[in-house]
């Protein structure tokens, strides 16, 4: 009697866990079979991330591409990196930058506006958004030209990448005056710590306890910007083995070599640009992280086609100033 009641409310739960019950989660063999190296994806919640991806694609303000032979000396008074540009192009790259990063405030979130007559002084450096865009465009160029080992030969990146339609992306990094494990986004000490030499304090070796914490916490850090596990990119029996990593492992040191490139190249820089309220609180300005492009995705807003440089040589060739008029050495 007890048994028969104990299989009722056993059934009675059955039915309710399966009537409620999720798609299973899948799981993709990114290794040799046999090694555990797997790839875990809950289809719903992947698919709930898609959706919100596709669903912050511009709708407006994206022309297709002009072209054109760059503009004659004289176009513009005060174009530094944007010279390479036909008069047309230049202006569905301002059209575009606005729905890419400031589609609420519009043009003159970058643009000064004379308080006295209230008109747009366009060559004006005066806001420092706009001298953070002009380094922006330099530091996109730069990733598209000269990195496309990591961003691929044929999709790179856009404002819209990071930015997501807003001035402020959703991930960057401050130094916390702590340990400070994304140093490594910025500076060279690298992130091995298992030595191929026996005693510490020889050749290669830099294994140590903080070290060790300090790559742990790089490590967690890199997974969580592109939603993997560690066995996305190692076998976690041999974590620092070449041979038996993923072919993503490869493409994650470039990553970590441009990141370094962009902060130090562009970022930094541009610390006697930021405000006040744009440091962090030990004083230093903003800087990218994995996560600035991948926002938890494997790839940049799962590879859609909004945020790729495709058709816009604006960010995809290393551009030069448009000199001022009657110059006749222009280009
Ligand atoms: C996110 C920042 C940003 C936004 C938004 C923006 N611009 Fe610009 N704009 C720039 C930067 C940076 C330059 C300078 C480029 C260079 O130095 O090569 C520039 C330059 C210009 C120039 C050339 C001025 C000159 O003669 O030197 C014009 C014209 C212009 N923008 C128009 C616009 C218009 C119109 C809009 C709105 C549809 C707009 N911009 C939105 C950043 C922005
Ligand atoms: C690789 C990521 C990345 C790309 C690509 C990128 N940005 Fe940024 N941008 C950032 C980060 C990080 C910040 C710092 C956020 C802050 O202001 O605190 C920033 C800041 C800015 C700001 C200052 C916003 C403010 O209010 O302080 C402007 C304007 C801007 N970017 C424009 C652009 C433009 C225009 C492009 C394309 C030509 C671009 N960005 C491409 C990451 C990126
Ligand atoms: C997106 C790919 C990727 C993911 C995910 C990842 N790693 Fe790494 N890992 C790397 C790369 C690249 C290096 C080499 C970094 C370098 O040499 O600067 C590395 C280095 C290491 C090292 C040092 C190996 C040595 O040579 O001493 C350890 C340990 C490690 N990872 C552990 C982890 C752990 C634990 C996780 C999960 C929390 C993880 N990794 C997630 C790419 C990844
Ligand atoms: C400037 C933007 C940007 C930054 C910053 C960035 N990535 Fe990427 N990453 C990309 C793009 C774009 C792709 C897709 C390239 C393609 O499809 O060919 C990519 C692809 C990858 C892939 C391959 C994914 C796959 O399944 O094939 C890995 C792994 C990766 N990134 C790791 C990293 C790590 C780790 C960092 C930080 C150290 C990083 N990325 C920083 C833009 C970026």
């Amino acid at each position: 009697m007890k048994r028969l009641a104990m299989g009722t409310t056993l059934a009675a739960v059955l039915v309710v866990t399966s009537a409620c019950e999720r798609p299973p989660v899948e799981v993709v063999n990114v290794g040799f079979r046999g090694v555990g190296m797997e790839h875990v994806e809950n289809p719903r919640q992947l698919q709930d991330s898609v959706d919100a991806v596709l669903g912050r694609e511009p709708t407006e303000g994206i022309l297709p591409p002009l072209g054109g032979d760059p503009a004659p000396p004289g176009t513009h008074q005060n174009v530094q990196v944007l010279g390479h540009l036909s008069a047309a192009e230049f202006t569905r790259t301002m059209n575009a930058v606005t729905q890419w990063v400031s589609p609420e405030q519009g043009c003159n979130y970058c643009h000064w506006v004379d308080p006295a007559t209230g008109v747009v002084d366009f060559a004006s450096d005066n806001n420092y958004t706009k001298i953070v865009s002009r380094r922006m465009f330099q530091m996109t160029q730069d990733i598209n030209a000269n990195w496309t080992s990591h961003v691929g030969e044929d999709r790179g990146v856009n404002c819209m990448t990071c930015h997501q339609g807003q001035p402020v992306p959703n991930n960057y990094f401050f130094f916390d005056g702590r340990s400070d494990p994304l140093r490594s986004y910025v500076d060279n000490a690298g992130a091995r710590v298992q030595g191929t030499t026996a005693l510490t304090g020889e050749g290669d070796n830099r294994q140590s306890i903080k070290q060790t914490e300090y790559t742990y916490a790089l490590m967690i850090h890199m997974s969580n910007s592109l939603g993997v596990n560690c066995t996305y990119c190692h076998n976690s029996a041999r974590f620092a083995d070449w041979e038996e990593s993923t072919p993503q492992r490869v493409t994650a040191l470039r990553g970590l070599r441009m990141i370094r490139a962009q902060n130090m190249q562009h970022m930094v820089p541009l610390q006697d640009v930021w405000p006040e309220n744009r440091l962090g609180p030990m004083g230093d300005g903003p800087k990218l992280t994995c996560a600035s492009c991948h926002n938890g995705a494997y790839k940049p807003q799962y590879n859609a086609q909004y945020t790729w440089a495709t058709d816009w040589p604006a960010l995809t060739e290393i551009g030069y100033p448009n000199p001022p008029a009657g110059d006749t050495t222009a280009n």
